[in-house]
């Protein structure tokens, strides 16, 4: 069989690009979409229904399957370039919170929409929401709204496809990376990229009959 196909959202940097990297040296061919686009792929700007439209079209005219969908690309505009003052529920702008939502969230739903189709003619399927402690609703808390109720909101898609998907063969989870040092987690934050992608690759290789619409971190499940 020829290798496993992935698609890696926001990997031309930071946990995408690691997550990308790792998943081609374990013999995936990986298609690293990016806003640019490069190698021959089309560019994939998941604020923009067209581009995603597009990009699942050209997987499927390209490939006609798809084995893994890795949704990473993400903002985190209430904390802007290192600085990790909260933003709070009463200051922030309304059109943060959307657009936070618009990328962090309806992104990753409408490639689910486009590409789990894919997944299914071959009964087989690994999504990866990298998701953030910060969406854990047993942890909510003041400060950052617009990241937080994007990634509660992607917790609730995974949970939503993972049922629609259930019995086939295609794990849907959440994963929170830890505090990573990227452009978005900073210089101060505790973990190396390496560590942060642990359990992203983890989750898009589950074996078959691993878990599926769950939430987690170092490889174990931790609460919504
Ligand atoms: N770092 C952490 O501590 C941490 C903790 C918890 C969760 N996470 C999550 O991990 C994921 C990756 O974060 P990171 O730390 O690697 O951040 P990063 O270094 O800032 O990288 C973010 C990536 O997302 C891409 N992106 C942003 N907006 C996009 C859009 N509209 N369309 C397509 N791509 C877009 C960026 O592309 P451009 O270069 O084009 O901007 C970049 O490739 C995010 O979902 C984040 O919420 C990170």
């Amino acid at each position: 069989m020829s290798s496993k196909l992935a698609v890696v959202t926001g990997a031309n940097r930071g946990l995408g690009q690691e997550t990308a990297r790792q998943l081609a040296a374990l013999g995936y061919q990986v298609l690293s979409a990016s806003r640019k686009g490069s190698d021959g792929l089309p560019p994939l700007d998941v604020e923009k229904p067209d581009q995603i439209k597009a990009f699942c079209t050209w997987v499927e005219k390209e490939f006609g399957r798809l084995e893994v969908l890795v949704n990473n690309a993400g903002i985190f505009l209430d904390a802007t370039a290192g600085n990790f003052s909260p933003s709070t529920a009463f200051d922030v702008p309304a059109e943060t919170v959307l657009r936070t939502f618009t990328i962090n969230t309806l992104g990753a739903f409408q490639l689910c929409q486009g590409l789990i189709p894919l997944m299914r003619k071959n009964g087989y399927g690994r999504v990866v929401n990298v998701s953030s402690g910060m969406g854990q609703l047993s942890e909510m808390r003041q400060g950052w709204p617009a990241y937080r109720i994007s990634k509660t909101s992607l917790n609730a898609v995974t949970r939503i496809f993972a049922g629609e998907t259930s019995g086939s063969n295609i794990l849907v989870n959440s994963i929170c990376p830890g505090w990573v040092r990227t452009d978005m987690g900073g210089t101060d934050a505790e973990r190396s990229i390496e560590q942060g992608v642990d359990t992203i690759v983890w989750a898009a290789t589950l074996p078959d009959g691993g878990p599926t619409g769950g939430n987690f971190r170092d490889r174990k499940a931790i609460p919504w």
